[in-house]
């Protein structure tokens, strides 16, 4: 079956995070045969492709995210031929597959790195490995290279006596950097590449490739820099370009995750003249809750900030020739229901979440860019309030619940903190039916259901009018069918100062304007002149129509020229 070649400027994207989708086989993990079994789900809510995250071979210290064999399916998501098959009926149907391709770092259980403490030169050149600082000659490890901190807490260097060096971890102590200045790494990531193009995939996602190119001397981060102080490194839009041009994948529908990134690199990124990706993710609008920075530090959501962040960035990227991705959640965020809907509850059918989810799709789906809808968006799930830590899964939570706890958090404060934070909030199992275990698996879940789920999930809302669901159908058929989202141009207008927590902003193309506005606000509130009075409304997210010049709590309108 041939590739799905789509417009990506017109398609919708739908990440599935593999594990927690649909179980068919009652192990209480998600796996590639239920995922087939739910592209009539997927086609009716007109989805163009599906971004599966990572299903190889791994041993599940970052949720499959550290890749043991770039080449095959792990046994607990199915085979290959189940995955040939996933590929062939989503074409059926018109939908392309998208796979996650983590090039930054492998497992240290892939072979290259097994090679490598087995003492092959070869092998060790693949990784990052550097001397200690202060040792007294080999065998002696000294202190790390630089103070620099991994990902998900503590120093980002390991000592590995096989080595006898230091080798660098950005992420879990599991995840060794590659080198990417050896040539024969860069040729080894494109092979990987290829393998999967010419197995009939129709586009990638590249995991932290912003990361991929390391600062040309290894200092001490003393100014505070973190992560910026290894993001699009020097060589960074190089290697991309050879990755594309090696793989062959030019054109092809891709993203990147670009960590701690800048506007000016993503412009680079995503411009179609430099040959690199289709579109990146950034991150700077799901800080805009972090006190001072700091995602373990809890603080209310600035939506003065948010808004200025998404009109730089729609604006820029405009400006620049750049395509954003647009989205609130993925398997690595809280769930933005939750987050940006002042804790919204699950209570009842038209409560609250209901409004703010409604809310968030609008604002999203209206920017220029590509949508990305993450799995249970579409049925407005919410986080799942787990009460022990011992319910979480996820490495990153466990550390810092730990790192908590030794800089003095009591536990409840701890795990408060952590049910606001953790990636699990992203990782609940997808909320099928309010049967046992959400419908999702007939064994024990990995991870535990939600008690949403009575109440949030795809059988009830299916079908419904009014549902989230049918909600999510229609933005997307607004998608495809509307040249003004899809290409024209997007300006950010001003709500007024008795609007603080409304975004609101433009679209048009030709004679036709669009004015989106959105409030993030939990009361009234009263608008500036948008320029809207003669206008009609297409859209929104109550049943009756607005009052002229003001918004009701969470309110989300489109109003057409
Ligand atoms: C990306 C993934 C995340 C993973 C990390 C390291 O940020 O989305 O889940 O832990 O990269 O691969």
């Amino acid at each position: 079956m041939a590739a799905i070649e789509k417009d990506f400027r017109r398609s919708v994207v739908y990440q599935i995070y593999v594990k927690s989708f649909c179980d068919s086989d009652g192990d209480g993990v998600g796996d590639l045969p239920g995922i087939t079994g739910k592209l009539d789900y997927l086609a009716r809510l007109g989805v163009d492709y599906l971004w599966l995250t990572p299903f190889y071979p791994s041993p599940q210290r970052d949720g499959g995210y550290d890749i043991s064999d770039y080449r095959a399916v792990d046994p607990v998501y199915g085979t290959m031929d189940d995955f040939d098959e996933l590929v062939a009926q989503a074409h059926k149907r018109e939908i392309g597959i998208m796979l996650d391709m983590v090039l930054c770092h492998t497992s240290c259980d892939h072979e290259w790195f097994q090679r490598a403490l087995a003492g092959d030169e070869r092998y060790r050149a693949y990784y990052i490995l550097r001397d200690g600082r202060g040792s007294s000659g080999p065998g002696d490890p000294g202190q790390p290279p630089t103070n620099w901190d991994c990902a998900f807490g503590g120093s980002a260097w390991k000592w590995e006596p096989r080595l006898g060096k230091w080798y660098l971890h950005l992420h879990d102590v599991s995840q060794p950097d590659l080198d990417w200045t050896n040539p024969e790494v860069r040729e080894a990531c494109a092979d990987v590449v290829r393998f999967w193009k010419e197995r009939g995939v129709d586009g990638f996602r590249f995991d932290v490739v912003n990361l991929i190119s390391k600062p040309e001397v290894f200092e001490d981060d003393l100014s505070g820099q973190g992560r910026s102080l290894f993001a699009d490194g020097p060589h960074v839009h190089e290697y991309l370009r050879e990755l594309v041009a090696r793989a062959g994948i030019d054109g092809m529908m891709t993203v990147g995750e670009m960590a701690s990134t800048t506007l000016e690199n993503c412009v680079r990124y995503t411009r179609p003249e430099d040959h690199e990706l289709s579109m990146s993710f950034s991150f700077h609008h799901l800080k805009v809750d972090y006190a001072a920075g700091k995602k373990w530090e809890l603080a209310e959501p600035d939506i003065g900030q948010l808004r200025s962040i998404f009109r730089t960035w729609q604006e820029g990227m405009q400006a620049g020739g750049g395509w954003n991705a647009l989205f609130w959640d993925n398997h690595d965020q809280p769930r933005a229901v939750t987050r940006f809907g002042g804790r919204a509850g699950v209570g009842e059918r038209g409560g609250s979440w209901e409004r703010v989810g409604k809310m968030l799709a609008v604002c999203d789906f209206l920017m220029k860019g590509t949508p990305y809808v993450y799995q249970g968006d579409e049925l407005g799930m919410v986080n799942p309030g787990y009460d022990s830590i011992e319910q979480f899964r996820d490495v990153e939570s466990r550390n810092y619940y730990q790192i908590m706890l030794e800089m003095g958090k009591g536990p409840a404060e701890a795990l408060h903190v952590v049910n606001e934070r953790s990636r699990d909030n992203g990782r609940a199992p997808m909320q099928w039916s309010s049967a046992p275990a959400a419908g999702f698996t007939s064994g024990e879940p990995w991870i535990g259901i939600p008690a949403s789920a009575r109440l949030v999930n795809a059988e009830a809302e299916v079908g419904v009018e009014g549902s989230m669901f049918e909600f999510y159908r229609s933005l997307v058929k607004l998608r495809h069918a509307s040249d003004v989202i899809a290409t024209g141009e997007v300006r950010f207008l001003d709500a007024g100062e008795e609007a603080p927590k409304v975004i609101a902003y433009e679209r048009t193309l030709g004679d036709e304007r669009l004015v989106v506005a959105c409030s993030f606000a939990d009361a009234p509130c009263r608008l500036a002149d948008l320029g809207v009075e003669k206008y009609e409304v297409v859209l929104g997210n109550y049943d009756d129509a607005p009052a002229p010049g003001a918004l009701r709590p969470y309110e989300a309108v489109v109003w057409r020229s």
